[in-house]
């Protein structure tokens, strides 16, 4: 099977979400067999379409323009069985990229007015190919892909062409969340394969793929740090990510919902281990946190007999976890005191920042 794979996502690399879904994918339809090409539309100069009907008129079937549309897509959409349409939500819809490239399609269509299933239409100068449509979104709520849904069912609904609309909401927040990541990205392989061997994906794949991550309260929370850390640092997402910064929590319950999220927790192994944190200065508060079974559960005030209890400036901590201060250099200096298992705090604090 011929698969012709299009990305509008401006990003690539670590950064974008939309190539990170699109690329398992692929990979799961290539093991199946089929032959993948991947296009992205941001490194194509595809011009808007001027609405001339040059298309239907004057040279039937053929564009105005002379660019990477008229020369290289479009041919390639043609000859294509299948063709992704991979686009990050925009405004609860496909990005300008991949409306463009729609739009572009305009040559694929006669001019003359029929009527199909009681709606008006134009008749295919040669019939499309099969489709699947590809979409991530940064809100956790599957409804901020109703818009979309509906307009490419009315699209290729018509003509039985979509074969899967794969959509992953609070896809920015996948990579706090590595083994929910693991599991929407292995479901999505997955779901290459099926659509590949089936035409389909299962329900159950989909279920995998859409799975909730995040409850909104954490979501909402840690994404306000995340702006609030951007603006105050003034980086972009992109920056934040390359110089591997952390959000900088302000309050106690910030910290609570955060730490856990940069926690090696593999260092406690099978051991259910116990961290104190006792704060001094401005914030004098304490909190700890219980590592057990691959889990962290954080919780206000004291614990009896904890494992490690690290008694700090609230302020100074921060300082520490956002790179501001250097750790070493503090403890040697006595800024801060650990009690217990020295060996274990460092390993608990070694965890390397994800790119993906
Ligand atoms: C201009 C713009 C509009 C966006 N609109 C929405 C939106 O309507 N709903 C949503 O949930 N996310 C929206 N997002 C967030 C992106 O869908 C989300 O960050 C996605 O992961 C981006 O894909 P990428 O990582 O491939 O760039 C928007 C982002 C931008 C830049």
């Amino acid at each position: 099977m011929k698969i012709l794979a299009l990305n509008s996502s401006p990003h690539s690399g670590g950064q974008s979400k939309t190539e990170l879904m699109l690329n398992h994918l692929v990979e799961g339809m290539r093991d199946a067999g089929a032959e993948v090409e991947v296009v992205n539309l941001r490194q194509k100069a595809v011009k808007n379409c001027i609405g001339c009907y040059t298309c239907w008129t004057k040279t039937p079937g053929r564009c105005i323009h002379k660019d990477d549309m008229t020369n290289e897509l479009f041919p390639k959409w043609l000859k294509s069985e299948l063709v992704v349409y991979a686009t990050p939500l925009y405004n609860f819809t496909m990005n300008a990229e991949m409306k463009v490239f729609f739009e572009r399609c305009l040559p694929a269509l006669e001019p003359f007015i029929e009527l199909r299933d009681n709606r008006t239409a134009h008749p295919w100068r040669q019939a499309p190919s099969q489709a699947v449509v590809l979409s991530v979104a940064g809100f956790p709520e599957m409804s901020v892909f109703e818009q979309l849904s509906n307009y490419v069912k009315f699209l290729f609904g018509r003509s039985d062409a979509l074969w899967a609309e794969i959509y992953r909401p609070a896809a920015e927040s996948l990579s706090m969340i590595e083994d929910k990541k693991e599991e929407v990205l292995k479901a999505t392989v997955q779901a290459g394969r099926e659509l590949v061997k089936s035409r389909r994906v299962s329900v159950e794949t989909l279920a995998r793929i859409q799975q909730p991550i995040i409850d909104f309260p954490t979501f909402a929370q840690i994404g306000n740090l995340f702006w609030k850390s951007c603006i105050d640092e003034g980086v972009t997402p992109k920056e934040f990510q390359e110089k591997k910064m952390v959000p900088r929590p302000n309050s106690i319950k910030d910290f609570m919902i955060l730490l856990p999220l940069g926690l090696n927790i593999e260092a406690a192994g099978k051991k259910t281990v116990i961290l104190q944190f006792k704060f001094s200065g401005d914030l004098k508060d304490s909190c700890y946190f219980v590592i057990e079974n691959g889990n962290v559960d954080a919780k206000e005030g004291t614990q009896e007999n904890p494992d490690i209890t690290i008694e700090t400036p609230f302020e100074l901590w921060m300082d520490i976890i956002t790179g501001k201060a250097d750790g070493q250099q503090m403890f040697r200096e006595q800024k801060y005191k650990v009690n217990g298992n020295l060996v274990l705090m460092i390993q608990l604090f070694q965890k390397e920042s994800d790119p993906g």
